[in-house]
């Protein structure tokens, strides 16, 4: 009987037919068919497909915040994603920004709009911008511990918080009236919380305490634009002086409300993410207490108003990195095909879900020894590290994020400011576990810690 096998020659190499991704085989953590990725997800959100992609490889199908949806995962699909722009529609996957601002918010926009507001807004990251406030900084830190009440406070909060005062002074200049860092911090993960709501979202976008808070920021970064409008220039360059004059010749102004959602984004975008950067960066220094002198005896020079520079603190550099590797802010990316395309032998429709497991490679032995062990040593030993297209906290290609600098910047400034200056107890006592809640964060809520100045 006459078969369909075709033997290759030398001169033509045969590709195996490329299959629907329908086809892919589906992964549940649990291993009911068809089952839902969320609860699993939410008990521990960094490494829950490291199983699918250990059983299936890089691509399999998955059901995740009420839809199937197509996994894809590791260094090569990394690769893919992030060099191919025109593949993806940000405009669909990221409707909750949208529905919240305006289609003016940066990753809502595409083609030459984005590329130019994306070139005028990283005028404000700039270090030659964000160095110049770090002695302000470090005054913001110093503020926030000494006015705690017996040094007691919840430290996911308390991270949150002092991450919006030190935005307030490197974004505007400024120190926020009382309890304005709270608003903003409880808003911006209100904001968040609709990215998987589904229909829901829109009963949720009216719900009458989440629309005050707003108001009020609203209204308060208003005040800053008028303040700013009569007096003229800033005693130094911010990030709002060096955005708004990097404003294009031929583009027209930028009206008031994008201005403010601008500023709106900016001052919340680190406070989910950088926050627990530090708040993990500070429960693993605090806990291994090997590592916690090693660092301190890094920091015998270092001066709070002085930080232009991380070279001289490579333990320091290191134990950002690690945290950022053990805890990325956002470990899985939604995303939604603009166009069909084919990777890894499967054909992806247009408009199909796709979950990007963006952070999954920072978990694979074959890349880091001991993955689920805190070891930022490993970033000394091995400078090559970390490898082309592995590390995913901030994402990568055209929506790299933009405030990557900063949160390059503002972690290691707290924990170097605490560590040297500080102890702090656990009142909690810290598992280690995550859970997921807008962001990787620590399973216990509240934590609550001790700060206590140093002898
Ligand atoms: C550790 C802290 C942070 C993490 C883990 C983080 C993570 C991310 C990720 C994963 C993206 C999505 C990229 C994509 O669409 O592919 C993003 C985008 C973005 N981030 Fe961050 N971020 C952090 C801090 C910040 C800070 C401090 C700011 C600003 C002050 C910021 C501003 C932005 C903006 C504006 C975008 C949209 C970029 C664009 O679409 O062009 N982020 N971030």
């Amino acid at each position: 009987m006459q078969t369909d096998k075709v033997t290759p020659t030398d001169a033509e190499t045969v590709e195996p037919p490329v299959r629907p991704a329908s086809e892919l085989p589906f992964f549940s953590p649990d291993g009911s068919p068809g089952g839902a990725s969320d609860a699993a997800f939410a008990k521990d959100p960094t490494h829950v497909f490291l199983e699918g992609h250990r059983k299936h490889g890089a691509l399999f199908r998955v059901k995740f915040a009420e839809r199937e949806q197509y996994a894809m995962a590791g260094v090569e699909a990394n690769h893919f994603v992030w060099t191919n722009h025109d593949i993806w529609d940000y405009y669909s996957t990221n409707r909750h920004f949208r529905e919240q601002f305006t289609d003016r918010y940066l990753n809502q926009l595409v083609g030459k709009p984005y590329l130019q507001k994306r070139r005028r807004m990283m005028q404000g990251f700039r270090p030659s911008v964000l160095m110049g406030h770090t002695d302000r900084m470090s005054e913001a830190i110093f503020r926030e511990v000494d006015r705690l009440p017996d040094g007691v406070v919840d430290l996911r909060l308390f991270c949150m918080r002092v991450i919006i005062a030190m935005m307030a002074r490197v974004l505007v200049q400024k120190d926020l009236p009382e309890g304005m860092d709270r608003t903003m911090a409880l808003s911006n993960r209100e904001m968040l919380k609709a990215s998987n709501m589904g229909w829901k979202r829109w009963l949720w976008y009216q719900y009458p305490p989440k629309l005050w808070k707003r108001h009020k920021i609203f209204k308060y970064l208003g005040s800053i634009l008028d303040e700013r409008a009569q007096s003229g220039d800033p005693e130094k360059e911010d990030i709002l002086s060096a955005v708004v004059s990097a404003q294009e010749k031929d583009h027209p102004n930028i009206s008031r409300t994008e201005l403010i959602h601008d500023l709106s984004q900016l001052f919340m975008a680190g406070s989910t993410t950088s926050s627990m950067i530090i708040a993990w960066s500070l429960i693993h220094s605090f806990t291994d207490t090997v590592w916690l002198e090693e660092l301190r005896t890094e920091l015998t020079d270092w001066d709070p108003y002085k930080f232009d520079s991380i070279d001289p603190y490579p333990k320091l550099r290191a134990t950002t990195l690690e945290i950022e590797r053990l805890h990325p802010g956002v470990p899985v990316f939604n995303r939604v095909t603009a166009e069909a395309f084919d990777f890894g032998g499967f054909r992806f429709p247009k408009g199909a879900d796709v979950l990007h497991l963006h952070t999954l490679a920072h978990f694979m032995e074959e890349i880091y020894e001991d993955p689920d062990v805190f070891r930022p040593a490993r970033f000394i030993e091995n400078p090559e590290l970390p490898p082309k297209d592995v590390h995913g906290t901030f994402s990568g290609g055209r929506h790299k994020c933009l405030g990557a600098p900063l949160a390059r910047i503002q972690p290691p400034l707290f924990t170097a400011n605490i560590l040297k200056y500080y102890d702090m107890e656990f009142l909690t006592q810290p598992s280690l576990k995550e859970k997921y809640d807008a962001v990787v964060a620590p399973a216990e809520e509240p934590l609550m810690v001790r700060f206590t100045k140093r002898v």
